[in-house]
């Protein structure tokens, strides 16, 4: 057995240098592409994060403007192409559904044009996921508007109905909020993926479905059960109690990094509030209360390591706010999380380098050929 060292988690373990986004899990600050992520959402839309990221990543995108135009003419074209919206309309989940489509997606011809690319694909994600929220709600998917924001345009073509100045706001806050976020797991599948030399579309389908899983970005809807399930403040902390007696995880707390409180969880939280409806503040407050509940409970639980709400906790309540089924809520984390992935499979094609780690084998040996 090798003596290398060995965690199963590779927590801590550095597996790539990036400019794109950086995690500081102690203070609780997210930092893309060179600014704080408060000082982002709200303040620059989706086009602008796309750009800044590819640029970061050493592409050569063109202007916001330019990157908008180019993913509404890729909307347009990921909803007219054959067999995309089929293949997402069997799928049981909104990320199942991000996948099929767009897995039936052209694969590129060896990134020569990574810019186009990386646009073809971000709106190819959002058109899914609208279509996928579309028909939760019990609608056809319905045909893009080359000429909205690629955050207004998903969010009507989601609903079946255009959405306000605040609440296209809101989502475009939240597809920025999201974009990218260090090392995660997903990002990391696109980039061990990427790293094999093969095409943006393998690199995104992967990345889908690593953050289809419950202990990434599959939370959401879990945790907007849970909050229907509590119902009023008063009654959060027994509900928490018998959650966590009956051996569960309480879904939107904890996280790997972050050992303050997600930044992300307060960003979310301020979209929510600028929607000024007093149906969301309530929502909030009943958030708040099961926050509070959860953070004291999981302390006297496990003193020695702070589990904090996690962007999960609000992005539930905000999509919410939104109008959107939550089904769809993970795969609307793909349509902002797709601009990270696209700008690290640019970063990791740079290195040129395989990502091939180790294992240590716990077999058995064969018997040793005697003499
Ligand atoms: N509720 C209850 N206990 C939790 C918890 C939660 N949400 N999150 C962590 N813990 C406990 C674990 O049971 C574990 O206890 P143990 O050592 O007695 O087994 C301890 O805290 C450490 O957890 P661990 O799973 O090692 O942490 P991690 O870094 O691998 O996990 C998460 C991070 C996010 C996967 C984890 O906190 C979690 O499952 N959260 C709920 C799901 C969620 O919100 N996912 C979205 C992430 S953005």
């Amino acid at each position: 057995m090798g003596t290398e060292a060995f965690d199963a988690g590779l927590a801590g373990v550095v597996v790539a240098e990036t400019r794109l986004s950086e995690v500081e899990g102690e203070v609780g600050r997210l930092i893309i592409a060179g600014d704080d992520a408060e000082a982002l959402a709200g303040v620059i839309p989706f086009e602008e994060v796309l750009r800044r990221l590819l640029a970061a990543a050493g592409a050569a995108p063109p202007s916001a403007a330019e990157i908008g135009a180019g993913l509404g003419r890729a909307r347009v074209a990921a909803f007219a192409a054959r067999g995309f919206l089929e293949a997402g309309s069997r799928a049981a989940s909104g990320a199942a559904a991000v996948r099929a489509s767009v897995a039936t997606l052209e694969a590129e011809d060896g990134g020569s044009d990574p810019v186009g690319d990386a646009i073809r694909i971000a709106a190819a994600v959002g058109v899914a996921a609208a279509a996928f929220a579309r028909r939760r709600g019990g609608g056809s998917p319905v045909a893009p508007d080359p000429s909205a924001s690629h955050a207004a345009d998903v969010l009507r073509a989601a609903r079946g109905s255009s959405p306000s100045p605040e609440e296209a706001a809101g989502l475009d806050g939240y597809l920025v909020t999201v974009s990218d976020h260090g090392m995660n797991a997903s990002t990391f599948t696109a980039r061990v993926v990427a790293s094999t030399g093969t095409d943006l579309v393998s690199a995104v389908v992967a990345a889908v479905g690593a953050l289809k899983g419950p202990l990434h970005g599959g939370a959401p809807g879990p945790v907007l059960d849970m909050l229907e399930a509590v119902g009023t403040p008063d009654r959060a902390r027994a509900w928490l109690e018998a959650e966590l007696g009956a051996g569960r995880r309480i879904m939107g707390m904890g996280h790997r990094i972050y050992r303050a409180r997600d930044p992300r969880a307060a960003i979310l939280e301020r979209l929510a509030r600028s929607l000024r409806s007093a149906e969301v503040d309530e929502r909030i407050a009943i958030a708040r209360a099961v926050e509070r509940e959860a953070e004291a409970l999981l302390a006297a639980r496990k003193p020695d390591r702070p589990l904090k709400a996690n962007v999960e906790f609000f992005t539930a309540v905000l999509l919410d706010a939104l109008g959107l089924h939550r089904d769809a809520f993970t795969a609307m984390f793909a349509a902002g999380r797709v601009a990270g992935w696209c700008a690290h499979v640019i970063e990791q094609r740079a290195t040129g380098r395989l990502v091939r780690p180790a294992s240590r084998y716990l077999g058995p040996m064969p018997a040793t050929p005697s003499a």
